[in-house]
């Protein structure tokens, strides 16, 4: 739907250029739940820019729905950006303007439509968006909540292919976060638009997306399902973010090498797995104890998991971990604590190589 091919930005600086993105590739598919996440000053509202054609990036081409749209213009342009609805961290509403009349602002500036067909395309969006009994207020009546789901219903104004939520859920507190997230996903259920969440915050991307890319100094340093890229994390950037979302499931990355013996495993349960006794019942058959050092336990998206690092003693440590791995649990032996060298330049889960104990 959205595809990036190698996109750079620099911007002019005192110094000379400074750039922002440098050689961004991703692939966004129809349908689906993508997040963008980095730290402060990553490059993610840069990314934004160029995703809705506000800005044109200094190398690198931009497709949407599989047309090259780098160049586009005029009336093209005009049609294109609206095929991408925004939503904003401070909803931008316009303050003079009712509910309802700040969802018919994008419909009225198309001038496709009657006045009429306006009130009944506005109507049936503030039914989506829970506000129908808002209508008549003005923003400064309405809670954060409230007002973001405004934001949503007006970037929907145009039947959009594609929603832009640039850090839409980070002036909220986290019940109206969830909240607001949910919307998004029922919105992206019921009319398969597909949606681009930015944000700085982990437990957004786990809650909500499909798949995610990490972006870091204006790169993209890990991306792949959010499955992967939360309980597998490679990146020091990712680590980062990840420990800020869990700061005790965090500590799963931050044991210190002399905790870490040569049995140490780090055990993944996902699935049906994450309910199942099966690392007792394990150790029991192998005649194995074994130490839980740290671990997490949560959902991505719906589906549970749940992670361990524990260390094994006793007869037959090899026997259980081929035991583990057989009833699906992902085992990856801990040799110490990850660095920079390691992380980057060890193979995803599954290709994994496993030196055996
Ligand atoms: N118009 C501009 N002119 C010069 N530099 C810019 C411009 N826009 C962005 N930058 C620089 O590009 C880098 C990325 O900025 P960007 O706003 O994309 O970051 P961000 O990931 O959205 O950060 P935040 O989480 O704080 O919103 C920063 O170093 C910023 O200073
Ligand atoms: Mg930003």
């Amino acid at each position: 739907m959205v595809r990036l091919e190698s996109i750079s930005k620099s911007f002019a600086g005192k110094d000379g250029p400074v750039s922002a993105l440098d050689r961004i590739d991703l692939s966004i598919a129809k349908g689906e739940i993508f997040g963008i996440i980095g730290s402060s000053g990553a490059g993610k509202s840069t990314l934004v820019r160029l995703i809705n054609l506000l800005e044109r990036p200094t190398g690198g081409e931009v497709f949407v729905a599989g047309e090259r749209v780098t160049d586009a213009r005029g009336e093209r342009l005009r049609e294109l950006r609206r095929s991408i609805g925004m939503v904003f961290q401070h909803f931008n509403l316009l303050s003079a303007r009712t509910v309802a009349r700040n969802v018919a602002y994008p419909l009225e500036l198309t001038g496709r439509y009657g006045k009429d067909e306006i009130t009944e395309k506005v109507a049936r969006l503030l039914a989506r968006v829970g506000l129908s009994e808002h209508a008549h207020k003005h923003p400064r009546e309405l809670s954060g909540g409230q007002k973001q789901r405004v934001g949503i219903a007006r970037a929907l104004a145009c039947e959009p292919q594609v929603l832009l939520c640039d850090e839409a859920t980070s002036a909220l507190d986290p019940q109206t976060t969830g909240a607001v997230l949910d919307l998004l996903r029922q919105i992206n259920r019921d009319l398969g638009v597909t949606i681009v969440l930015i944000t700085h915050e982990m437990d957004v991307i786990r809650r909500t997306c499909d798949r995610v890319a990490v972006i870091d100094r204006g790169r993209v340093v890990e991306q792949g399902p959010v499955t992967d890229v939360f309980l597998h994390p490679r990146h020091p950037a990712t680590l980062r973010l990840v420990r800020e979302a869990e700061p005790d499931g965090g500590s799963l990355e931050a044991i210190s090498a002399s905790e870490l013996g040569s049995s140490t495993v780090r055990l993944t349960f996902t699935g049906p797995n994450a309910h199942r006794p099966i690392l007792g019942r394990i150790a029991r058959e192998n005649v194995v104890d074994y130490a839980i050092l740290a671990g997490r336990v949560g959902h991505i998206r719906e589906a549970p998991y749940a992670q361990f690092i524990v260390s094994l003693s006793g007869r037959d440590i090899a026997g259980a971990i081929a035991g583990l791995r057989a009833s699906g649990v992902d085992v990856e032996l801990q040799g110490g604590p990850q660095t920079e060298q390691t992380a980057v330049t060890s193979p995803r889960v599954g290709e994994r190589a496993l030196h055996v104990v």
